[in-house]
């Protein structure tokens, strides 16, 4: 039988005991007490109410590296009517935009008005272990605390959301997250003629009353994806752009499992960045982006449509090996972009060179990592369990690998699963070194330089990649799937002086 009916079959028994297995007590339904333990039934996919879209996509409110993150319940109004009880930073969904400067002072207090634990981790960051958000140090309902830390030398673009132990889905669903814009050095872009934007994309499933959608046992299997996409958290926004010059698009996909096959039709893409800063050069221009969970891309589009044409930013199918509910199968719209009526500008010339990446020398150690998935009746109950090596996250305090500050480490990291899973590294970037899509093929060296911290691992495939810790302490790696991270797909690396 095909491992999709399997689990179909599973699913449709009564007590399908995903919730109560993959966190102990953990109850993840939103309304404990009109639901118990029975969940809902998932709402079927394009369900949601939809609220208007159109509306100009509003700038960013901002903060700098001093100051307050107040997590807390509000209402998001869609408009039309429509209004979600919602978690966010000092608004109702998501937070500001942070604008650092690399060797700036940070000291930003969470403030926790949440019902429940919660803390910050500062993706792609990096920061002293014991400010970067470990499930450990968890800020209770209630209290609040200060992380301090020098920004990092970079220039990129990162973002931050919280990082509690078996809750990170839960809250990132709620609405917590928000993206952080590190400057450094001089850019090698010329000043005019560009246009930014920082677009951090996600998905949402709202019950027919508004209410976000609590999570379906399939979301705990594929991960959970809604039906809405939003940037900046609207809806089918409207970008408006002058003709002729160049449209930079910082983009982050904080969507917990979907991933996005980004195109624009009649515009190319040149990356011109990744997760961690610049890359060395622009790279030739195409027509599709993938950006999975986690990912960054910085982007330059030609604007090459007509004064008054427009096109949608849209994403295009993505088959990722979802075991339970269906893959995408038609583009969903993310964006308008509308061209104003004035004659174009004219287009600055790109330099040849953005960036300088040295490539990390030969490791000094070698680890092996294997993603997996099991499934399994364990004391006659149908149990799924994402794994590394074999094992679950399920002890804060163990160390799976124990490693040194300054030592060049190589990981084979091999995804023997069924699933893409998106693999990603707190405390450094690294560099990709080879691909290989299974034992039967040959390795591909990685011929694209580039400071990463999330990579995504077909079903098969085996990748190396390269990174150096320069801070003591306990750092995680684990499927930027927020629901199989949450299910134990997660693992410590602790670093040591
Ligand atoms: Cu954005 Cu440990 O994750
Ligand atoms: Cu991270
Ligand atoms: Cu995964």
């Amino acid at each position: 039988m095909h491992r999709r009916t399997v689990l179909t079959a599973c699913l449709a028994a009564p007590f399908f005991p995903l919730l109560a297995r993959a966190q102990g007590a953990v109850d993840y339904t939103m309304d404990h007490a009109a639901m118990g333990h029975a969940m809902p039934a998932a709402p079927a996919a394009g369900a949601s109410p939809r609220p208007p879209g159109g509306a100009p996509l509003a700038a960013w409110p901002t903060l700098g590296a001093r100051g307050e993150l107040r997590a807390a319940p509000g209402l998001l109004h869609w408009g039309g009517g429509l209004n979600t009880p919602s978690w966010g930073y000092n608004g109702a969904a998501l937070g500001p935009l942070l604008e650092w400067r690399a060797g700036e002072a940070v000291d930003m207090t969470l403030v926790n008005a949440l019902p429940e634990a919660s803390n910050i981790h500062w993706h792609g960051l990096e920061v002293p272990a014991s400010e970067d958000g470990h499930p450990r140090d968890a800020v209770e309902a209630g209290q609040r605390r200060a992380y301090r830390f020098t920004v990092p030398e970079v220039d990129g673009l990162f973002w931050y959301h919280p990082h509690p132990h078996g809750r990170t889905a839960f809250q990132v669903a709620m609405g917590l997250a928000g993206p952080i814009r590190v400057r450094g050095g001089r850019s090698p872009l010329p000043a005019d003629g560009i246009d930014e934007r920082v677009l951090m994309i996600t998905d949402q499933r709202l019950l027919a009353d508004g209410r976000i959608a609590p999570h379906s046992d399939a979301d705990w299997m594929d991960g959970r994806e809604g039906d809405l996409l939003l940037v900046n958290g609207q809806y089918q926004p409207v970008l408006s752009v002058r003709a002729g010059g160049w449209l930079r698009l910082r983009l982050i996909n904080a969507c917990a499992a979907r991933y996005l096959h980004l195109s624009l039709p009649g515009h190319l893409w040149r990356q011109i960045g990744a997760d961690g800063g610049w890359l060395e050069q622009v790279q030739a221009p195409v027509k599709q982006l993938l950006l999975v969970p986690g990912e960054r891309a910085d982007v330059l589009v030609a604007l090459d449509g007509a004064p008054g044409s427009r096109a949608v930013l849209q994403s295009l199918p993505y088959v990722r090996g979802k075991m339970v509910s269906a893959e995408q199968s038609r583009p969903e719209p993310i964006l308008s972009v509308h061209y104003q009526r004035t004659a174009a500008q004219a287009r600055p010339p790109l330099p040849r060179r953005l960036a300088d990446i040295a490539p990390l020398p030969a490791p000094a150690v070698r680890r092996e990592v294997v993603l997996s998935e099991t499934m399994s009746m364990e004391g006659g109950k149908h149990q799924m369990a994402f794994l590394i090596n074999d094992r679950r996250y399920d002890d804060m305090n163990r160390a799976d690998f124990t490693g040194k500050v300054g030592e060049v480490e190589e990981w084979t990291v091999h995804n023997r699963s069924d699933m893409d899973h998106p693999f990603h590294l707190h405390g450094a970037a690294f560099q990709v070194q080879w691909r290989q899509a299974s034992a039967q093929h040959p390795r591909t060296p990685e011929t694209l330089r580039a400071w990463r911290d999330v990579v995504n691992l077909k079903p098969g495939e085996s990748l190396a990649l390269r990174f150096v810790q320069r801070l003591p302490g306990d750092r995680l790696f684990h499927c930027h799937i927020l629901e199989h991270e949450d299910q134990g797909m997660m693992a410590t690396l602790r670093v040591v002086g």
